[in-house]
């Protein structure tokens, strides 16, 4: 089977026992966790910042975090967040003012970069950075919240950004975040997704354990 990851999002966590909810979906087999940075300016919602993610690495957190920032200014932010301890760093293009220097930023302070779509934007920000870029982010519901349903148009864009990540010949995860589910992860992994963020589809129901395996069996169909 391909090397998928699936990464709980913790803005559906109990942010009252965080430190405690994420050992748990690691330890009911989560490969990473997802750290979704909301700024109340770039997206209408407000969420935590670098010392939360601190606060993970403190408690004993040793799983990779992947930070995706809904935020604007993100320079300030990368450099935050790497000295916190994240592992790579995803940002929306038009919300960075200088896209490149950003993801050498991201790559200088130790950390995969990325760039992230939302269902409108489009891919051809892509144009002169696929070089620079570790991690390709599609938004599979406009950002901002949890618990909100798959669009289906993202489909035809996963096809279209798995297409360019193989003719290029670069290592570059195709990352999907918004909606996805046990009933629809296998046709967004067909559509070439390879790394899958899950908030409410996991931390909403009480046995984590059972919807990651289940996601896991979907993957392997
Ligand atoms: C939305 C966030 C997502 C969100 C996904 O802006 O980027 O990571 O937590 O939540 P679900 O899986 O509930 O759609
Ligand atoms: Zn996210």
């Amino acid at each position: 089977m391909k090397n998928y990851l699936i990464a709980p999002s913790i803005l559906s966590a109990d942010l009252a026992r965080l430190g405690e909810d994420v050992e748990n979906v690691l330890k009911c087999g989560a490969d990473l966790i997802h750290f979704d940075v909301m700024d109340n300016h770039y997206v209408p919602n407000l969420t935590f910042g670098a010392p939360i993610c601190q606060s993970l690495r403190d408690y004993g957190i040793t799983c990779p975090i992947d930070v995706h920032l809904m935020a604007s200014p993100v320079e300030r932010l990368v450099t935050d967040f790497a000295k916190a301890g994240a592992n790579s760093i995803t940002f929306h293009p038009e919300a960075a003012v200088h896209i490149d220097r950003t993801l050498q930023l991201i790559r200088d302070n130790g950390c995969q970069s990325g760039l992230v779509f939302n269902p409108a934007t489009p891919l051809s920000y892509l144009d002169y950075v696929m070089d620079k870029v570790d991690i390709i982010l599609l938004m599979s519901v406009n950002p901002g919240f949890g618990g909100q349903s798959f669009i289906p148009s993202t489909l035809d864009k996963l096809r279209q950004v798995r297409q360019r990540i193989d003719e290029s010949g670069l290592d570059i995860r195709l990352e999907v975040d918004g909606g996805v589910k046990v009933s629809n992860i296998a046709d967004i992994a067909r559509a070439g997704a390879d790394m899958f963020v899950a908030g409410s589809a996991i931390f909403d129901q009480p046995d984590y354990k059972k919807v990651i395996d289940d996601m896991r069996a979907e993957l392997a169909k």
